[in-house]
């Protein structure tokens, strides 16, 4: 197994201008960043915040220049004393992989080992990307409202901004639990791809209801949310009684127009998704269970586009567009 090499091609985000730009360039592999776990990089993916991290207005990234990618999966070429071997498969995402770290739009990664995933058997790396960032957080949505109490039979659960990573991977993981999913989406063409990952109802966003009405008719036994705004504010009110949403997401709106009536009147929760600084064993053990009992049945369905590091820049124009739908990996090597 080859050890890093002395340079490595990288897709670059430079904000030293007046706006971002975004080349491939060859990094001297000292450049990498600090870390024990060497990484040879096959597969990443385009998230939202990668999106983020190419624009100066997006106040994602942390240093400059930059390799985005918030996620990566590969193969570890340099253990360092880690517990890992060499050529074993691995994964990483989150911390401050992609954002104040060079992160997976290279051909070769340095992590610290605290951020490594072994790749769970079941997965191959492709697949580990097709799931991803948003595809945990997706996971980390459903067990929160299943450990909220949320099971099947208790009635429709919302997913919003469906089409999109966390919402898409959503969709089928709650349907492969054998809950009722509801989808809402602003793509009025995406409603056979949505019923195909497992959705008995697609709805349009307008349909969820009015934001600016407190309290509404009580629809969701749960609803998983990464759009907030007056989306999350008009899930709130729909919500019944005891229910809750899982929210982790801001791409309709980073405010939060609502009132306190849903949560004192109705008994509603609002549970908090943070994948960035999930503490690496849930991390480990959500991802086994990525392979297993939370395995979206529909995961080769949801990878719908694939990009080398050259079609990076415009896959993530689409994605901060509101274009994406499902999952587009970006295949590194
Ligand atoms: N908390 C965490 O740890 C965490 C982890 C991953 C992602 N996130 C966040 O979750 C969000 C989704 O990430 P993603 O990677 O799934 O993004 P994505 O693939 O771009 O999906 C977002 C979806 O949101 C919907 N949408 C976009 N603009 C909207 C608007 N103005 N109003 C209502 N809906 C809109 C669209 O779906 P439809 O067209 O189907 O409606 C879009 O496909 C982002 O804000 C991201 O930063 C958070």
């Amino acid at each position: 197994m080859p050890e890093i090499p002395p340079s490595v091609r990288a897709l670059v985000a430079d904000a030293s201008g007046p706006a971002t730009t975004l080349d491939l360039r060859t990094l001297p592999a000292a450049e990498l960043g600090e870390g024990d776990v060497g990484i040879a990089v096959s597969w990443s993916g385009v998230n939202y915040k990668d999106g983020l991290a190419s624009r100066k207005d997006g106040r994602v990234a942390r240093i400059d220049p930059l390799v985005p990618g918030v996620d990566l999966a590969g193969t570890v070429v340099e253990p360092d004393g880690s517990g890992l071997r060499a050529g074993q498969p691995v994964l990483a995402h989150g911390y401050d992989l992609g954002v104040a770290h060079h992160g997976g739009y290279a051909e070769y990664a340095r992590v610290p080992a605290g951020w490594v995933v072994p790749l769970p058997a079941g997965l191959s790396e492709r697949q580990a990307m097709t799931l991803g960032t948003a595809g945990f957080t997706a996971a980390l949505s459903v067990l929160a409202l299943e450990e909220h109490g949320l099971a099947p039979g208790d009635g429709d659960v919302l997913v919003t901004g469906a089409t999109g990573g966390v919402g898409s991977v959503a969709v089928s993981i709650l349907a492969g639990r054998g809950h009722r999913v509801t989808a809402v989406t602003g793509k009025p063409d995406a409603g056979d791809w949505l019923r195909a990952l497992g959705a008995a109802e697609v709805v349009d966003r307008a349909a969820v209801g009015d934001p600016s009405r407190p309290l509404q008719r009580e629809r969701w036994a749960g609803a998983v949310d990464c759009v907030g705004g007056e989306m999350l504010a008009a899930v709130l009110a729909s919500l019944r009684y005891g229910a809750a949403v899982a929210a982790s997401g801001n791409t309709g709106g980073t405010g939060l127009p609502t009132t306190v009536f849903p949560f004192i009147l109705r008994g509603a929760s609002l549970l908090g998704i943070d994948s960035v600084q999930c503490p690496i064993e849930r991390r480990r053990e959500v991802w086994t269970r990525l392979a297993g009992d939370l395995r979206p049945p529909a995961l080769d369905d949801l990878a719908t586009d694939e990009v080398g590091l050259d079609g990076v820049p415009g896959a993530l124009e689409r994605v901060l567009a509101g274009g994406a739908r499902g999952r587009t990996l970006v295949r590194v090597r």
